[in-house]
């Protein structure tokens, strides 16, 4: 029986030591994150959503066990995940799991061929290309995601440096998705990109979720692309998750002052969309 939810979490908490508010005196500690709960249907796109310093990042990498949660639980598939396992021990989640963060140039070795940026998944999890063994079939398989994203094979030869803003963020989501992940995670992946060519990789997004019922949890500040990509919305403030539901309602009718406000202070939503 499959579980009923692809990712829940329960009761996440994150704690930080803080300065010392004087060389006597008791570190001060930042609660990032306070008791979250959240539950993910597979097939679905959720946005997280909230001001800066609101907990989104924090909530993100503990749901993929980039960083250990003071207090709470995260399960994928109905399995408990560990983050304090080891990376072989977490190679279970890592193969069915992506992420895409904002900055595309931070996240590529420059040193690498593209090629290798967008393979190395395939290698570092040992999964082989769409159903051949071995070093061909990745390389068909990098090829393959490469197309997808909307970049074309003779790219995997050249080096991040020669590609614009747009191209390399196409790179980093080619990287996330090369071992077929379930579920793709992407922090403000979009929010770098101009206009043009944000449209284009929510289109790439859309394709992707339509033709392999990708799921996906999307952090942005960019109410468009929320509306145009998430069938549910959750609202970050101070690290509490303060509303969530159904995009419609949330962006439309949301229920909280807070949701309201920070509506009001993102560029105006388009209701065609
Ligand atoms: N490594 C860290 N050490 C100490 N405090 C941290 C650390 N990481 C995050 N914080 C604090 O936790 C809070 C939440 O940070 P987080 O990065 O999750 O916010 P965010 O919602 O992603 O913000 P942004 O929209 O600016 O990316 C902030 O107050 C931040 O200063
Ligand atoms: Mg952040």
């Amino acid at each position: 029986m499959s579980a009923p939810f692809l990712l829940s979490a329960r009761g996440l908490t994150r704690r930080y030591p803080g300065p010392r508010t004087a060389p006597w005196g008791r570190r001060t500690v930042t609660t990032a994150l306070a008791d979250a709960d959240i539950d993910v249907r597979e097939g679905t796109a959720v946005g997280i959503i909230g001001e800066s310093g609101s907990g989104k990042s924090t909530l993100v990498r503990l749901l993929l066990a980039l960083d250990v949660p003071t207090a709470g639980t995260v399960r994928f598939d109905g399995r408990p995940v560990d983050p304090r396992a080891g990376a072989r021990a977490l190679h279970w989640l890592r193969r069915q799991t992506g992420i895409v963060f904002q900055d595309p140039y931070a996240s590529l070795d420059p040193r690498m061929s593209v090629g290798r940026i967008v393979g190395e998944p395939l290698w570092a999890l040992d999964i082989d290309g769409d159903g051949r063994r071995g070093s061909m079939g990745r390389r068909e398989r990098v090829h393959d995601v490469l197309a997808d994203v909307g970049l074309t094979p003779d790219m995997a030869a050249r080096y991040p440096h020669e590609f614009s803003g747009g191209q390399r963020q196409r790179i980093a989501l080619a990287r996330a998705l090369v071992h077929r992940p379930r579920l793709l995670i992407g922090d403000e992946p979009l929010s770098a990109l101009d206009v043009t060519v944000r449209a284009q990789i929510l289109d790439v997004l859309a394709r992707l979720r339509a033709r392999d019922a990708l799921t996906l949890v999307m952090v942005s500040h960019d109410i468009g692309v929320v509306q145009s990509l998430c069938d549910e919305v959750v609202v970050m403030k101070d690290g509490r998750i303060v509303e969530e539901g159904p995009t419609e309602k949330v962006l439309l009718q949301p229920q909280v002052a807070y949701t309201r406000r920070l509506l009001a202070s993102i560029p105006a939503i388009d209701p065609d969309v």
